[in-house]
């Protein structure tokens, strides 16, 4: 029999169909991609600053993995947002309250910038903040925020801890983010956010070495006193629990503080492996509970040491 018959045969046929589409399908096809990455009102302009499109407007390959995240993380910002807005009613039935981010471990602020440009350009009102160690990259987002005509957006260079502190910030922040912020500069954030009485967390964790050095350093000791230290024999099982238990010891921190937590993936796991986003709203209902568990797990785990000094707060303010 000819395979031209085959259902295999038809198959080689339309796989060369598709690899053959003209030029002008190929064009096509690009130009959908833009379309459904653009929101309403969106800057073009902002995404080809931040190398999303290129000059001619295409989609840049690169950036479509970053975007995805960005996107979605802006999603559940933005109904934290919409929350906080309806939470704290000011007078006149359209107007929105004046809402601040703080965003940490900016980057190149591709986070604040959409943010920006899809939710508080559109306001009279509302301030978002860049919290960057890197003085090149907060020199960059200033000089697009000014080009861009982002008036109420304010990069500064600090650390996470150190803005905790700075003058340059408010006394109260509404929103407290921080996507991929390094090892324990999450940790700082939620530090800030207690500090600024945030009413709203939305946190996607990086690499967290804290724990895991905590863990490695007290191995011998714990595997001769409990079988649980199995799960941290490995260096690699030791890095993988060590990010495990700093998010766990996280939430019940921020639950210990009256938040009420959510955890669940940013986006699907084949598009990065810093996927867990730490959602929490303030509720002001101190859980006991949870930090009785912050100091059962420390004791359990060896990391007295870790617990004492990141998650003390609540026992010092409350
Ligand atoms: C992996 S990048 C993520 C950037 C951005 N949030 C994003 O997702 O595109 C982490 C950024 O956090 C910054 N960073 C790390 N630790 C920091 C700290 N303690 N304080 C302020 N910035 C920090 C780094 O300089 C880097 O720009």
């Amino acid at each position: 029999m000819k395979p031209s018959g085959t259902t295999a045969g038809k198959a080689v046929r339309a796989g060369k169909a598709a690899q053959t589409v003209s030029p002008g399908g190929r064009q096509a096809a690009r130009d959908q991609q833009v379309a459904e990455l653009l929101r309403p009102g969106q800057s073009i302009a902002l995404l080809q600053h931040l190398h999303i499109l290129t000059r001619e407007g295409q989609l840049n390959q690169d950036s479509r993995r970053k975007l995805k995240q960005v996107y979605h993380l802006y999603q559940f910002i933005e109904t934290l947002l919409r929350e906080l807005a309806q939470s704290r009613p000011v007078a006149g039935a359209d107007v929105v309250p004046d809402l601040s981010v703080a965003d940490h471990g900016a980057g190149k602020s591709y986070l604040g910038f959409i943010l920006y440009d899809l939710f508080f350009k559109h306001l009279d009102s509302g301030q978002v903040y860049g919290i960057e160690s890197r003085s090149d990259l907060v020199d960059k987002s200033r000089a697009l925020a000014a080009q861009l005509g982002f008036t109420r957006m304010h990069f500064l260079d600090l650390t996470v801890a150190e803005s905790a502190h700075s003058a340059l910030l408010p006394p109260r922040i509404d929103l407290v983010s921080a996507l991929h912020a390094c090892d324990s500069a999450t940790d700082d954030a939620i530090a800030f956010g207690l500090a600024k009485q945030a009413r709203a967390f939305a946190l996607v964790p990086c690499c967290q070495a804290e724990a895991a050095r905590h863990l490695g350093s007290n191995k011998a000791l714990m595997l001769s006193r409990t079988p649980l230290a199995e799960l941290w024999r490995h260096p690699l099982h030791t890095r993988e629990l060590g990010s495990q238990i700093t998010n766990v010891l996280r939430c019940l921190y921020l639950e210990a503080n009256g938040y009420q937590v959510t955890v669940t993936e940013l986006v699907g796991w084949e598009h990065s492996m810093k996927n867990e986003l730490i959602l929490a709203r303030y509720t002001g209902q101190k859980k006991h509970a949870a930090a009785q568990r912050i100091q059962e797990i420390g004791a359990q785990f060896g990391l007295k040491a870790l617990v004492d000094t990141r998650f003390t707060w609540r026992a010092e303010n409350s």
